[in-house]
């Protein structure tokens, strides 16, 4: 099964899906790495592994419709059968969503629905899961549709909420299971082991 990763950051999910294909834990490649950003450390950790990267930003086009066109196209030059979202802040273009279907995995740090929605990412996330005495969080990975982080739920793991806890020590026992359960979600999807029906997957 081939993977499309994309991602806006440091690329520590990317890292994560690498080290799962290197313990046989995930049975995938890699074919392609997509940034929005020419800064982003995933595009060094790609390069470093011989993996194609490639930052591809709406900027670089006059539209939107050019843009999810050549993100199509792109996609299929290098065989991309499932698109992995690790640390992707931007919208998938509709084209893109429909063109893949059911086919594209987005990785969120809360427990959806819950601490989701449209400028929820990074520490607004764990900021708001403290302020509102919630006693546990945790990684999400879900299928991506329309909307942001909306789709079906397909695997979460929780962890604690402590006394004390401040945005950073939260978001680092969040990143741990995130790191932990796509590669889980990602090795269901090359098994074919995930039921899929209008408003959720189950992994069999
Ligand atoms: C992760 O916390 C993920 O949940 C969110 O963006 C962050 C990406 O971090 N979508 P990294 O670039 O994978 O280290």
């Amino acid at each position: 099964m081939n993977i499309g990763v994309f991602a806006s950051g440091r690329g520590s999910n990317f890292q994560a899906i690498l080290d799962a294909i290197h313990q046989r834990i995930l049975t995938a490649s890699v074919s392609l790495l997509l940034s929005n950003k020419s800064d982003a450390g995933a595009l060094e950790i790609a390069r470093a592994h011989h993996i194609p990267a490639v930052h591809v930003s709406q900027k670089q086009f006059s539209d939107e419709p050019s843009f999810a066109a050549a993100m199509v196209r792109l996609l299929k030059e290098h065989d991309v059968q499932i698109i992995a979202l690790a640390g992707y802040l931007k919208k998938i273009p509709i084209p893109v969503v429909r063109e893949y279907r059911n086919r594209i995995l987005n990785i969120h740090p809360a427990l959806l629905p819950s601490f989701g929605g449209h400028g929820m990412y990074g520490h607004f996330v764990h900021e708001a899961v403290i302020a509102s005495g919630a006693k546990i969080s945790g990684a999400t990975v879900h299928l991506v549709d329309e909307e942001y982080d909306r789709g079906p739920i397909v695997i979460q793991k929780a962890v604690p909420v402590e006394k004390g806890d401040t945005p950073e020590t939260l978001a680092a026992k969040v990143l741990r299971v995130e790191h932990e359960i796509f590669p889980l979600a990602l090795q269901a999807f090359a098994e074919n082991r995930v039921i899929i029906n209008e408003r959720s997957a189950w992994i069999q």
